[in-house]
């Protein structure tokens, strides 16, 4: 049904065909999106690294390179770049959903004159987008950026701006302080009379001549539209048969069409790039690149045990965290960010997050333990809000030594788990005091499942080993950290496990956990060594706990390896490296309609049908340099069940693949292929465990949300399985208050709808963001699916007023007329800045210019700027920005344009060109 749409989403007809090449003269929205993204990263990237002083210069055009290069000249090793690319993902995956979701909706996609809804989804998506990032809710922001542009884009292709000659983007759209104007009246007809359903240009010359405004009606159900008025066209379009006939939208090309088709490309383009700066302008650039996903290392994440008996293991996770941020500070492996999650009872929380490792360090000195006693504690309520909050694909350790009291939120960590792909690992220091009481069922198991689900550990020591085990958190704070491999066993049996080490890894490392085991490894040279052999020919092994540790020696590493394991106790296998050969992925259900794709599933796959994956797999030098040959699903536990899946390359690096039978029970995504570079095969495995389900849960959030008003989200459950009473659970990280029915009654294959509303507080801050958690499960509780939701909380913006600067004074007299005399003089400028009825200026930076710039508030509205270089750098720039994220512009040149040098000083050159956002610069 999809049909508001745009310039061409996924030119699907099968699971077999690729994306439309965009070299072939047809774009769409992801082409359109990546094009501007990459651009605005790019400069982004430039700009800081003029800033700081190193050469900006990507060795080719993959995001992969261009991640080397903006990260400069700390990034010497093996950078990743899975965090930008699943960044573009979340974005692009987005901006397609409006055509899955918001089909029906006119002002989603600038349908029937819509547009005063339309650019107030724009401005309203825009202010969501500044509030998100201020708070550092960056995945909101993404998703909401990706529906925005889709918008914007629409714009292009659905109204006659290109038919109306302008070739620049209408940048009243995403300026909420200029009008909308010139919009052609309800009867005002737009369009002639097309009988073949194509015509060159159906716009009315009066229409043309008079610049009117208009866009193509739409009707997916109805034939019906005002008189005279223009359609969308196309077959899904009912109103293209009513005259007049034919349809002005510019979504593909034809032969018809090419000029405004690739008109409407190129202003979708520079309108998107419009919207990036504004945000990037508002966000700064080091915030513009971390919602990007471009940061050096891993966020590294604490949840900690504060209760009475856990002192110890305080000390040794203060003393764990200031030995990351001293050994790693200055390297590459610096992580991006820390954050620190107490956990008490029945306190937890709150969460500390932070890019600054002093206050991390800080942060964690003022832990202390205290209470609790015996009381199991809130471990999943405080690992809820650690999953929450971090960004995805996070590294989360958690220490404890007491059973979860919240075991109730189970369900709940694993949906986030799956839907985060963070990691989990526990270290768990059990005291005999502190025993599980009888009423939780809880127990350490539960620990060591979540652990695996996610791909982590569960690390079990007495109180004096937990420093020997912490290396593992060095281990795996790294920027670019693959698995090879993992495995479970329960129970365990003697097994061989081949792997294949390529020869980008490095640092690779095996872990083992379990007791009364005993293993031995062989090298592609056929050498061996035993677990009894502590630094053996083939690396060295250290044990603590129940963890066995094995650094492999770099010699002799690559080719095809093998552990022999030998116990019948549990144990898990993991083997792991560091390489920029890494893969991203996501479970995906095809839609179709007239714009078909790919939507991204929030759940598990559905049970019973063939399981769809989107894979985008990063080479050393982008996705030509490396070819993938296998993919298949693998049971992570038990006996050994692999499923080959059909792979079809979509084009930039995305693959599509197809599982036909999913295996039953929990598996993971391994993959096989070639690195190009080194001519050397590699194996790569996802961590995060999934499986299918006969229960369907689904919801789309449209909106954001308003500070103490109700939210309504309607969802949708179904099941392929039993019919019966199915139980419904909610569950969302900030308290807010919520009503929802507890329990549906379903009937097989009969999709059931129902409401839940949500109220966020009247005093939550405008930015606040807000996981929410659904989960179906059947009576008997064998079967459950979930959705989690990001949403975010926005004030109504009312200050639309962007900060205006206006030059007081310029001092250049000084300044030689010989511009290559500069050197020893200098100049100056100031300037008020003012937000007059405003929210007010809060940050004031220096775009362009090297020399100082300096303020001091006058009073409540207004800063006075003052700017002082050397008359070498003749432009300055800067911008202010208020709080809700509008942006100002200052400008002031000093270069003397041929004419009488004295002139341009005596000119009236107080006139600090207002740019605002984007007016006038190109
Ligand atoms: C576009 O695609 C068509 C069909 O695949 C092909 O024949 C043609 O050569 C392509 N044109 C360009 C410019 O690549
Ligand atoms: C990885 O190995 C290199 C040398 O090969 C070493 O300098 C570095 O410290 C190691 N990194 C970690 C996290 O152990
Ligand atoms: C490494 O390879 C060399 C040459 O093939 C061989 O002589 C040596 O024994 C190997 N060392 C190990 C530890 O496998
Ligand atoms: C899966 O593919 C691999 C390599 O492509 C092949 O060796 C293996 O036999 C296949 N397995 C099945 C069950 O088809
Ligand atoms: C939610 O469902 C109700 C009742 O079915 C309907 O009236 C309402 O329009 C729906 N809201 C949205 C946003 O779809
Ligand atoms: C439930 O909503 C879906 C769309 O989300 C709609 O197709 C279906 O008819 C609705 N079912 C009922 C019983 O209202
Ligand atoms: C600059 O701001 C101050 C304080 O509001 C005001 O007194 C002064 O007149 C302003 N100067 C100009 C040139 O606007």
């Amino acid at each position: 049904m999809s049909v508001g749409l745009a310039l061409l989403v996924l030119a699907f007809t099968g699971p077999t065909l690729a994306f439309v090449p965009i070299s072939n003269g047809t774009s769409n929205h992801v082409s359109i999106t990546r094009t501007a993204l990459l651009q605005k990263v790019t400069e982004t990237c430039r700009a800081v690294a003029e800033a700081a002083g190193y050469e900006f210069k990507p060795t080719g055009p993959s995001p992969e390179e261009l991640v080397q290069a903006c990260l400069g000249p700390k990034a010497t090793g093996q950078v990743s770049s899975a965090k930008f690319l699943a960044a573009l993902q979340e974005i692009y995956n987005q901006n397609q959903m409006v055509d899955r979701d918001f089909t029906n909706s006119a002002p989603h996609h600038f349908n029937s004159e819509a547009f005063l809804q339309g650019r107030g989804l724009i401005l309203d998506g825009m202010a969501a987008i500044k509030a998100n990032i201020r708070n550092d809710n960056f995945q909101a922001a993404r998703e909401m950026l990706g529906r925005v542009l889709h918008t914007l884009q629409d714009f292009y292709s659905h109204s006659n701006w290109v038919e109306l000659g302008y070739q620049e983007p209408y940048l009243n759209l995403i300026r909420p302080d200029l009008p909308l104007e010139n919009l052609a009246e309800y009867n005002t007809p737009t369009c002639s009379d097309c009988a073949r359903g194509t015509c060159p240009n159906p716009i009315l010359p009066n229409i043309l001549r008079e610049k009117k405004l208009t866009s193509g009606y739409m009707g997916i159900f109805s034939a019906a539209k005002p008189k005279g008025k223009c359609s969308h066209g196309g077959s899904g379009d009912l109103t293209s048969k009513t005259v007049p006939r034919g349809g002005i939208n510019k979504d593909e090309r034809r032969s018809d069409n090419v000029a405004f088709h690739n008109a409407a490309v190129s202003t979708a383009t520079d309108a998107s790039l419009q919207l990036l700066e504004d945000i990037r302008l508002a966000a700064g650039d080091d915030a513009f690149l971390r919602m990007m996903g471009i940061a050096r290392s891993s966020v590294v994440c604490f949840v900690i045990d504060t209760t009475g008996s856990m002192s110890d293991d305080i000390e040794e996770a203060r003393a764990s965290v200031n030995n990351i941020i001293d050994s790693k500070k200055g390297t590459q492996d610096e992580p991006s960010e820390y954050i620190l999650v107490p956990f008490n009872d029945p306190e937890f929380g709150p969460m500390t997050r932070t890019t600054d490792p002093d206050t991390m360090k800080k942060e964690i000195s003022k832990l202390s333990a205290a209470g609790g006693g015996d009381i199991p504690e809130m471990c999943l309520s405080g690992l809820q809000l650690a999953l929450t909050g971090a960004p995805s694909y996070s590294q989360i350790y958690v220490f404890t030594d007491a059973t979860a009291k919240d075991i109730s939120l189970k369900d709940t960590i694993v949906a986030l788990i799956r839907s985060t792909k963070s990691t989990v690992s526990y270290f768990m220091t059990a005291s005999s005091r502190r025993r599980r009481r009888s009423t939780t069922a809880a127990t350490f198991e539960d620990y060591r499942d979540l652990a695996l689900a996610s791909g982590g550990q569960a690390i079990q020591v007495s109180k004096r080993q937990l420093p020997e085990a912490t290396d593992i958190i060095l281990d795996t704070s790294t920027s670019a950290l693959v698995t090879v491999l993992q495995r479970a066993r329960n129970p365990g049996k003697q097994e061989t496990f081949p792997f294949m080490l390529d020869e980008s890894l490095k640092n690779v490392t095996i872990y083992i956990t379990g007791t009364s085991l005993t293993f031995t490894l062989t090298n592609p040279a056929g050498v061996e060594q035993s677990d009894r052999e502590g630094s053996g020919k083939l690396g060295t092994v250290h044990t603590v706990g129940n963890l066995w540790r094995i650094r492999l020696n770099t010699a002799n590493q690559t080719g095809s390896w093998q552990i022999n394991i030998n116990t019948n106790q549990p144990y898990t296998l993991k083997i792991t490296g560091q390489s920029i050969i890494t893969f991203i992925y996501d479970f995906v259900l095809h839609f179709g309609g007239p714009h078909p794709g790919y939507a991204v599933l929030t759940g598990r796959p559905q049970a019973g049908q063939p399981a769809s994956l989107m894979l985008t797999v990063m080479g050393r030098k982008g996705p030509s340099s490396v070819t993938v040959e296998n993919v298949s699903l693998v049971r992570v536990s038990g006996a050994e069940t692999v499923t080959n899946g059909t792979v079809a390359d979509m084009g930039n690096g995305e693959i599509l693949v197809t599982v036909a039978v999913v295996p039953e029970g929990e598996f993971v995504i391994a993959l096989k292929g070639l690195d190009k570079v080194s001519n050397s095969e590699f194996q790569r495995q996802s961590t995060t465990q999934m499986s299918i389900s006969k229960v369907n849960i689904q919801a789309v959030v449209d909106n954001s949300l308003e500070p103490g008003k109700v939210f309504n989200l309607n969802f949708t459950v179904m099941t392929e399985g039993l019919g019966g009473q199915y139980s419904i659970s909610a569950r969302n990280d900030k308290s807010f208050a919520m009503s929802f029915p507890k329990s549906l009654a379903l009937e097989t294959g009969q999709y059931t709808n129902a409401t839940l509303t949500i109220t966020p507080p009247a005093n939550t801050p405008s930015g606040t963001d807000i996981t929410l958690t659904m989960d179906a499960k059947s009576a008997n509780g064998a079967d459950s699916n979930y959705v989690v939701l990001k949403m975010s909380v926005v004030s109504k913006i009312t200050d639309f007023v962007q900060p205006t600067c206006t030059v007081i004074s310029v001092l250049a007299d000084d300044c030689p007329k010989d511009v290559s005399k500069c050197r020893p003089f200098r100049w100056e400028l100031s300037a008020n800045l003012t937000d007059g009825n405003g929210t007010g200026i809060e940050t004031i930076s220096l775009r362009q210019g090297n020399g100082t710039l300096s303020y001091i508030s006058l009073n409540d509205t207004t800063i006075q700027a003052r700017y002082n270089a050397s008359c070498c750098s003749q432009i300055v720039e800067f911008v202010a920005v208020d709080k809700v994220g509008n942006v100002g512009k200052c400008y002031h040149s000093i270069v003397r344009s041929g004419g009488p040098p004295a002139l341009s000083l005596s000119l009236p050159l107080w006139l600090c060109l207002l740019v605002s956002a984007f007016a006038g610069l190109k």
